[in-house]
């Protein structure tokens, strides 16, 4: 059924969060810098999309099957978590970082519950990260029981599940490391990535009820 009078829709338009992450340890400021430019092409492409659905849906030229209207609609789950899994990662860092969640905190007691301890959690993850492929690894905490687990998310939107609230994302896509590393030196990037984890704000994700975004 196709509305009598379409209405205009305004779309929504997302910002880049101007990240600073200078100076992290084993995680070069070109890296960071060719990184960036990735996750703004991720915004880029979030607000083109919305924009041309916004126009089809506002003209009224959504009636039943529409090819085009479907393929943009596809591609929103790639586009936006692209850009969402990129900001969690970056704002999950900063320089001068501490190796281990503070011992004593919630964060670790619930790493703890969840895996056994935490070094048996950072193993796990670790371990993840590792496997073959390009993707994500994300701590995710279930909302409704607040128990953790470690998933693999492939494409930014396959294998993420449905309302668990990312805490610790890290980005194992090759364009992620290959500046400072070779293919074949993943592990030496995700100890990398360990010596510059924000626990902090690791923690906090964990002590909200909804994820934790900079930028909107
Ligand atoms: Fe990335």
């Amino acid at each position: 059924m196709s509305p009598s009078s379409p209405k205009p829709v305004v779309p929504k338009t997302y910002k880049e969060h101007p990240f600073d992450l200078h100076g992290l340890d084993g995680i070069s400021d070109a890296q960071i810098a060719e990184h960036l430019v990735l996750y703004a092409g991720y915004v880029k492409q979030v607000n083109g999309i919305n924009e041309q659905l916004a126009e089809m849906i506002g003209r009224g030229q959504a009636p039943g099957t529409h090819p085009e209207l479907a393929t943009l609609t596809h591609r929103l789950g790639f586009e936006y978590n692209g850009m969402l899994l990129h900001e969690h990662y970056f704002s999950g860092l900063r320089s001068q970082a501490e190796p281990h969640p503070p011992s004593g905190s919630a964060l670790a007691a619930a790493l703890a519950e969840s895996f056994g301890s935490v070094g048996q959690w950072q193993a796990a993850f670790h371990a993840v990260g590792e496997s073959r492929g390009v993707g994500w690894v994300i701590l995710f905490q279930d909302p409704t029981t607040h128990w953790l687990t470690n998933h693999w998310i492939s494409l930014h939107q396959e294998g993420v599940p449905a309302g668990f609230t990312p805490l610790l994302v890290m980005d194992v896509w090759e364009h992620a490391f290959m500046r400072d590393y070779k293919a074949t030196e993943r592990g030496a990037y995700i100890e990398a990535f360990f010596r510059n984890i924000d626990w902090r704000m690791i923690e906090q994700r964990l002590l909200t009820t909804r994820a934790l975004r900079l930028a909107s």
